[in-house]
């Protein structure tokens, strides 16, 4: 008999059930800091706070994987603060899981003024100016100083979608080795997981070629990077698609900054397993609910008189006082959207709730063997028949 179930060290996963006529898969992945079943929606907690919540409210919304970014964890506090407290479970109360971006792709996007050299990626501190340079060894250094329970390699990742291949093959090959630099590098593969980012970009060959040379490395788990950056959908199923083709089954793929309610959905479909996007709980903070008839926005003035919950049969904290007649009202979500943070507070419990509660009706759905009649109700709900 063929196994479903595979470990590292530091991880196991195990395979639960397939659709028989897409790609999908229900998983149990098991962390340093408890089981994860997947697949799975991680909500990012940049700073080490998932903005407008407490760690608390995060774990009432059934999370138990999220992020933390490794740029902004070393920045401040600093490596010193984290190796005195512990790590970033201590720093913020949190027992469950963590995982850290490693560091490059933050930079790059967020300072356009990064400049990447096979030495590592130089760039000015926000805070004073003064040059920087982030290489391999040291991104693994600071994650193994935060203590995550999956650390992701430092990799060579381009912010456009313009195709200067030359440029691209440089990426992917330099992603390769900066891999190599990362596994040399990490101090604690018993406690801690690294997984690499398959890159090359829209080109699907590079994207085999690539997938070929990093599953030879044979890290715990895989991501696909370089998407997200406002490419075709049907470019992105492709990517995705030849990725998952290639990839061993017993392993965890992970698609980064994915988090549209349609993409994640898709992705699951093709093959992939976890997910992270700042978005739910960036659009949280605009006033927007998401909702399975799509986004709301519960600033609008049709708002200020309707006396239901967030979303109808929600099961979040705040939906379901609202049914229960006890509190939290659209209209009293609308009320607070213009000067105090309250409605902010709301709207990202029930947006990361209805992330990961979706999530869960994927699996569930999977497992019952019904997922392609729940990717269909999903799109009807969505596009079909607007609230
Ligand atoms: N977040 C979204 N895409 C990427 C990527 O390609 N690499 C890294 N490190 N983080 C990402
Ligand atoms: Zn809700």
């Amino acid at each position: 008999m063929v196994s479903n179930i595979s470990s590292s060290p530091a991880l196991t996963f195990e395979l639960v059930a397939r659709c028989s006529t897409t790609r999908a898969r229900a998983s149990n992945l098991t962390l340093p800091h408890g089981p994860v079943q997947l697949p799975m929606f991680m909500p990012v907690a940049t700073q080490a706070s998932l903005k407008g919540i407490t760690p608390q409210q995060l774990e009432e919304t059934g999370c138990t994987l999220c992020l933390n970014n490794t740029y902004h964890l070393g920045l401040k506090p600093g490596q010193e603060v984290l190796e005195a407290v512990g790590g970033a479970h201590k720093l913020q109360g949190w027992n469950h899981n963590i995982l850290t971006d490693s560091g490059g792709f933050q930079m790059v996007s967020l300072l356009k003024l990064a400049k990447i050299t096979e030495e590592g990626v130089r760039f000015l501190s926000p805070h004073d100016g003064s040059p920087m340079l982030l290489t391999p060894e040291h991104s693994i250094s600071l994650q193994n100083s935060i203590g995550s329970d999956i650390i992701m390699q430092l990799d060579d990742v381009l912010v456009t979608t313009s195709p200067d291949k030359a440029r691209m093959r440089e990426a992917m090959e330099r992603s390769v080795r900066w891999l190599d630099r990362c596994i040399d590098a990490h101090k604690k593969p018993h406690s801690q997981n690294l997984f690499c980012i398959i890159q090359g970009g829209l080109d699907l060959d590079m994207r085999r070629e690539c997938c070929k040379e990093m599953i030879a490395r044979d890290t715990p788990g895989i991501a696909i990077g370089g998407l997200s950056g406002g490419e075709a959908k049907d470019d992105y199923c492709r990517v995705v698609e030849t990725c998952t083709a290639l990839l061993p089954d017993l392993k965890p793929r992970y698609v980064m900054g994915i988090g549209y309610p349609e993409d994640l959905v898709v992705s699951v479909a093709l093959g992939a397993d976890m997910f992270d996007c700042v978005w739910p709980t960036r659009t949280a903070r605009f006033g927007n609910a998401v909702t399975k008839h799509g986004v709301l926005n519960i600033r609008n003035a049709r708002y200020a008189n309707d006396f239901g919950p967030i979303e109808p049969g929600c099961g979040c904290m705040c939906c379901r006082q609202g049914e229960e007649g006890m509190g939290v009202t659209r209209a009293y979500v609308h009320h607070n959207t213009s000067k105090e943070t309250v409605s902010a507070h709301l709207l990202t419990i029930h947006n990361v709730w209805y992330q990961l509660n979706l999530m869960r009706e994927v699996r569930q759905s999977i497992i019952e063997d019904r997922f392609p009649a729940y990717v269909q109700q999903f799109f009807a709900n969505l596009y079909d028949d607007k609230a």
